[in-house]
């Protein structure tokens, strides 16, 4: 079904925004809240997360999918904070990947209540699942997260029995934190048949911009790999930013994300929804435009989505992570990456 809008955007023509950029991916944070505190994520002791009534509800998020969706999104994926958390995250995914035209619904977790849910997201047609993983030591994993290794570990070995495929691990390299990691993290994921994602540290927030004393060029770390592994240029399918190698010999893909020393906003295809309803144009900007309000006050569908073809013509360019590091004041669980 291809619906015609009051603006023109349509399933077909689609969501384009100033620079020429084709949006056809939502990342969906379902919570700001989160069960453990990455260093470089959430400080410890954070209690500033949003009000219940300011969630948006599930109808409510159903409903600005489906008008993305007859803007021409086709990918949804969800994230937080933690996704977990939320209360139901099953049930909202089954209505979301019910939903016409949404193809790809994926989701980020960090995978420490992954056991319990993994069958029922399964079922509601979540296909594919990123799990952060930045340490198989598990003190190191507790310094870095505040949590516990094993309930994380025994998620991924649910994730794997329950069909999700693939499972993607993203590990932040961290100097002088988990460098010395590496290799073990390749062995970890050609055992389990796991896709391996190196991602830099970016100045989100005040706990960004301290972990970027940890910054890591993925330049550094592809040389450090190449020591040790045969790696051939490779593809992922929907790969996103990443860029990938293949360990030769093995259907191993490594995926490096390198948003700070190589940065990819000339092809960036999304925007991000906040649990407050908040839409955000770009995850190193504060270009945004509140949904919530309007959705209460009654917005028809067309309404809906004419806001949003409004809203991307606020999208910036770029990000500037590197000449202004300090102007990223939310913490990233806010928009979940
Ligand atoms: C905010 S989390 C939300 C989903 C889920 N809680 C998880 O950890 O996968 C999404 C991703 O953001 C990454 N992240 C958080 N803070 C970051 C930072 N300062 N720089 C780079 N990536 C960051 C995490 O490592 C994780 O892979
Ligand atoms: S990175 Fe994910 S798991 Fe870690 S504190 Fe942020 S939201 Fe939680």
């Amino acid at each position: 079904m291809t619906r015609e809008t009051d603006t023109g955007g349509d399933r077909e023509t689609g969501l384009v925004d100033p620079f020429g950029r084709r949006v056809e991916y939502v990342r969906l944070s379902v919570t700001d809240k989160c069960n453990l505190r990455c260093f470089y994520c959430l400080p410890e002791g954070f209690r500033g997360f949003e009000e219940p009534e300011n969630w948006l509800r599930f109808d409510e998020i159903e409903r600005v999918i489906a008008a993305f969706a007859d803007l021409g999104v086709n990918r949804v994926r969800i994230t937080g904070g933690e996704p977990l958390v939320r209360r139901g995250l099953s049930q909202l995914a089954a209505r979301l990947a019910a939903l016409p035209g949404i193809g790809d619904l994926s989701l980020s977790t960090n995978a420490t209540l992954l056991q319990r849910h993994a069958g029922a997201l399964r079922e509601a047609g979540i296909s594919r699942i990123n799990v952060s993983l930045d340490s198989l030591r598990p003190e190191r994993f507790k310094q870095i997260t505040g949590g516990s290794l094993a309930p994380v570990l025994d998620g991924l070995m649910a994730a794997k029995a329950a069909g999700f495929a693939p499972i993607k691990i993203n590990m932040l390299a961290l100097r002088d934190i988990n460098d010395d990691e590496f290799e073990a993290m390749v062995a970890f994921c050609l055992e389990h048949d796991f896709t391996l994602r190196f991602i830099e540290t970016m100045p989100v927030g005040s706990t960004g911009r301290s972990a970027s004393d940890h910054y890591l060029d993925l330049q550094t770390v592809r040389q450090r790999l190449e020591r040790s592994f045969e790696l051939l240029p490779g593809v992922m399918p929907g790969g996103g930013p990443a860029r990938y190698l293949q360990v030769r010999g093995t259907d191993l893909r490594i995926g490096f994300i390198t948003p700070i020393s190589q940065h990819f906003c000339a092809t960036c295809n999304r925007v991000r929804l906040a649990v407050d309803g908040t839409l955000y144009l770009c995850l190193g900007q504060d270009h945004r435009y509140p949904l919530r309000p309007l959705l209460r006050r009654g917005i028809s569908d067309a309404g809906l989505r004419d806001a949003i073809v409004e809203a991307l013509a606020l999208k910036p360019e770029r990000h500037e992570f590197r000449d202004k590091p300090g102007q990223v004041v939310r913490f990233m669980s806010m928009t979940g990456g």
